[in-house]
């Protein structure tokens, strides 16, 4: 299985002096495609600022970022066309979806589809939303949506690109546990069957047996999590 992205030493700092955080201290990881992975840790463990360097949203001050090998970010630096990278590649969830609320549930998921390039947008959407299981709601308005169906619209619309990663931050935060598992046996479908890298935040411990991988985050800090004795567990491979 190929590598959809490697980080090495990744280290950031917020702020200076008496009130600097290290919001990344020396984190290294490796997501294959066709995995999915969850990072849990408390409030302020750094988690959202990991996200943020693997997505080439914001990136970390020093460590190495390799995307499919290729070296694309050291030390802050970019080496490649970041902001192409991410429209062709990467796909991205968060707590909120975030859908534009005068489309509908297909048109919000077309729009990205023409962004992305990939063509036959009308179609394609048709094709996500039936694959997320909610073909049903193709004509609806996000205010007309429940928070799970709004999320599977907005993991739809994260497909678009066929994206070889995908970063959930949060995904489930606000819907209960049943539609949260519901969420999260999604993401491992896509990352079965579509061959994606998948890294999603969550802290929710209930749904952990539907990830390949789990890390945690502490102080900046990240190793892999120990699953409690009784579900079936692979320990994260060292990065
Ligand atoms: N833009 C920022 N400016 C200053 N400090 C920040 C900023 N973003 C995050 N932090 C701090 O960095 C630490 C890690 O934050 P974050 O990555 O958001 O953690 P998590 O997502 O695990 O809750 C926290 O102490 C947070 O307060
Ligand atoms: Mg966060």
């Amino acid at each position: 299985m190929t590598d959809a992205v490697r980080a090495a030493g990744l280290r950031k700092t917020y702020g200076t002096g008496a009130s600097a955080v290290v919001a990344l201290d020396d984190v290294s990881l490796t997501l294959a495609r066709g995995t999915v992975a969850a990072l849990l840790g408390p409030s302020g463990a750094g988690k959202s600022t990991l996200i943020k360097a693997l997505g080439f949203v914001s990136p970390a001050d020093t460590g190495e970022v390799f995307f499919e090998d290729r070296l694309v970010v050291r030390d802050g630096v970019p080496l490649a066309d970041l902001a192409l990278l991410r429209r062709r590649h990467l796909g991205f969830v968060f707590q909120k979806a975030n859908l534009t609320s005068f489309l509908n549930a297909r048109e919000n998921v077309q729009i990205a589809c023409e962004f992305g390039g990939k063509g036959q947008g009308r179609a394609r959407a048709r094709e996500l939303l039936g694959y997320l299981e909610v073909a049903n709601r193709e004509g609806s308005y996000p205010e007309m949506l429940s928070g799970g169906e709004q999320q599977r619209v907005a993991i739809a619309r994260a497909l678009a690109n066929d994206p070889s990663l995908i970063l959930a931050d949060e995904p489930t935060a606000a819907l209960d546990s049943v539609r949260s598992r519901i969420v999260m046996e999604l993401f491992r479908k896509v990352a079965h069957e579509r061959g994606a890298a998948v890294l999603v935040v969550t802290h929710d411990h209930r749904a952990l047996e539907v990830f390949d991988v789990l890390y945690e985050m502490e102080d900046g800090k990240i190793r892999p999590y120990q699953r409690p004795r009784s579900a079936a567990a692979t320990p994260a491979p060292s990065p």
